[in-house]
């Protein structure tokens, strides 16, 4: 095995890691505690975010997909169609898209929804009383856009690593 081969291959899965693992413990445990009567989403999130984990994650994921791509141009002699009509390369291009289409759905749609209510939650408690009832809907509705869609990708994640593991034994 090259050693470019070999520090992609390492690039990849320990990312792929960081990245499914981060979704999973977010979805199923961060978020769930942070719905819970009583607890200030609000301060969490920004505490997450200064220790850089909005940076972290998406660099994570650019770093998966760029290495994937990468291992994919090479294991497929460059994208040969033969390739993709193998098992193993239908699988592992269909695990890939998955996983793309995870990042551009947290990119563009749970992320936005997380920074907008932890913004709205603390200008929640230092608004007018008679603005507080609006606000509050538009918090319920971020939120509720931010839990919609961090389960979509926390399931094309999960279908994006469980394709990469079985992949190759296909046939
Ligand atoms: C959720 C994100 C991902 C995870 C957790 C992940 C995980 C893995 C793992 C564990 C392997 C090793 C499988 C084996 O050797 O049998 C692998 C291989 C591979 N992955 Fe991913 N992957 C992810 C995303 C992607 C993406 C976005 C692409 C490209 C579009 C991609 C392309 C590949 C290719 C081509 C291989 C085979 C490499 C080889 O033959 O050496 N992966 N991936």
């Amino acid at each position: 095995m090259s050693i470019e081969l070999l520090l992609l291959r390492l690039i990849h899965i320990l990312c792929g890691i960081f990245w499914v693992g981060s979704g999973l413990f977010t979805a199923l445990f961060l978020f769930p505690s942070l719905a819970t009567p009583g607890v200030q989403p609000g301060p969490v999130i920004n505490a997450l975010r200064q220790r850089g984990l909005m940076t972290a994650l998406p660099v994570a994921a650019l770093l998966t997909i760029g290495s994937g791509l990468r291992l994919m141009w090479l294991t497929s002699a460059g994208f040969s169609g033969a390739w993709f009509a193998t098992a193993p390369g239908h699988a592992f291009a269909t695990a890939g898209a998955s996983a793309i289409v995870a990042f551009l759905v947290s990119l563009l749609v749970a992320r936005p929804a997380a920074i907008r209510s932890a913004q709205l939650g603390g200008s929640i408690a230092r608004a007018p009383a008679e603005q507080r009832a609006v606000l509050g809907v538009q918090l319920a509705r971020l939120r509720r856009r931010n839990a919609v869609s961090s389960t979509i990708v926390v399931v094309l994640l999960v279908l994006a690593a469980a394709g990469m593991s079985v992949a190759r034994y296909l046939n």
